[in-house]
């Protein structure tokens, strides 16, 4: 339980810090008691958004000395998710961490053991999974609408999209499937019921980011950015899972191709297509067959808190309340294993078994 009757929260990162950050401030029962980054300027720039004080650091292993802090966000590029936690958790911090868990396997479980056995509330930040239609069919998945979930598909493509402001996203433990393919796998398995992953068959790799070409609205990148490419900038595979069940995955940072964020599922009962996941829609369809005929229907919601406020909503109730954590850092770790071995198959050239 926290000290306070309000969650005393530090953000780590001044990048997708900020959404989690505001939703946290914005919150009853949380606040944004301090911030971290290596840059005083995006900490000051932030501060003032925010309501109360914060204190700031550039040193988080100092930061999570501070007793006055109960949880920290961690929202720095993928090669640094596991330090920071590690050293949040061991000092008895709550933490929230951005997606992916981390930029590799081992790491990942490191943390998670670490994590557990402090018995902190230790959660992942999908923005994608906390999103009103993937809440809305992981519900109805629930409660037997769709009858066996037996195959889906999702993607997430972008025409011209490589992130180059921050160069983990392209280096080793970067690239497009840990960015942007991790959203949409973490959201199918999670509405799929969460099977058992036992291998994964993909191919990957880099077809437009070591040329200077695609990067984010086609803009032109310098030499020296894009000669440190070593990442994927696309990715897709099959993974299997027991029970029989397989799941279509696919991520592009950049192709010719349109954008498009996309999910299908197919049950015994009903099916599902949504896309745009994202944006300003809360549309989807849904599929069944009635007294002989297919009967198609489109589901707008209305319109209700956006993902952030899902997520800081349930860490905060999570921390205060005890509620029982449904993203813990130990879903980050399985789609973290099945995103290693879809990339691993790419490498090999072979099926690659999950333990
Ligand atoms: N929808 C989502 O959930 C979503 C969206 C975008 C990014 N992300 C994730 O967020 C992470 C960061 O991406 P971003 O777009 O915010 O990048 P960014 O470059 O905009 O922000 C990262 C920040 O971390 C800071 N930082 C780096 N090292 C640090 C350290 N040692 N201590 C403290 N601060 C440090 C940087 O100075 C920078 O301000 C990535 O892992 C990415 O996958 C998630």
């Amino acid at each position: 339980m926290a000290s306070s009757k309000k969650v005393r929260a530090c953000i780590v990162g001044m990048g997708i810090g900020r959404p989690n950050g505001r939703a946290i401030a914005k919150n009853p029962r949380g606040e944004v008691v301090a911030l971290c980054d290596l840059f005083e300027d995006r900490m000051r720039g932030f501060a003032k958004e925010l309501p109360g004080e914060q204190k700031l650091y550039t040193d988080y292993k100092k930061m999570c000395r501070d007793p006055e802090i109960d949880a920290v966000f961690v929202g720095t590029p993928n090669q640094l998710h596991v330090p920071i936690a590690l050293e949040a958790v061991k000092r008895d911090k709550h933490v929230l961490v951005t997606k992916p868990l981390a930029d590799a396997e081992k790491a990942a479980a490191k943390l998670v053991e670490a994590a557990e056995k402090a018995g902190v509330v230790n959660m992942m930040s999908l923005s994608t999974r906390f999103r009103d239609t993937c809440c809305y069919l992981g519900d109805l998945a629930r409660k037997g609408y769709f009858g066996e979930l037996y195959y889906a598909r999702s993607r997430s493509i972008r025409r011209s999209g490589i992130p180059a402001w921050n160069l983990g996203f392209i280096q080793k433990g970067g690239g497009a499937f840990r960015d942007m393919g991790v959203h949409v796998l973490d959201a199918a398995w999670w509405i799929l019921g969460m099977p058992k992953p036992i291998s994964a068959s993909g191919v990957a790799g880099a077809k437009f980011g070591p040329r200077g070409l695609g990067y984010g609205k086609f803009k032109k990148v310098e030499k020296k950015i894009y000669s440190q490419y070593a990442a994927d900038d696309y990715g897709g595979g099959f993974i299997r899972f027991e029970g029989g069940a397989g799941l279509q995955v696919e991520s592009f940072w950049a192709c010719h191709q349109p954008n498009e964020v996309a999910m299908e599922l197919f049950g015994t009962e009903a099916g599902a297509r949504v896309t745009p996941i994202g944006g300003q829609t809360n549309v989807m369809h849904l599929y069944r067959t009635e007294h002989d005929a297919p009967q198609d229907v489109a589901v707008t919601l209305p319109p209700g808190p956006d993902s952030w406020d899902n997520i800081a909503t349930h860490f905060i109730e999570c921390i205060l309340d005890g509620k029982e954590c449904s993203a813990p850092l130990r879903h980050g770790l399985i789609v973290q294993q099945m995103m290693e071995a879809l990339l691993k198959s790419a490498e090999t050239g072979k099926e690659v078994r999950i333990k």
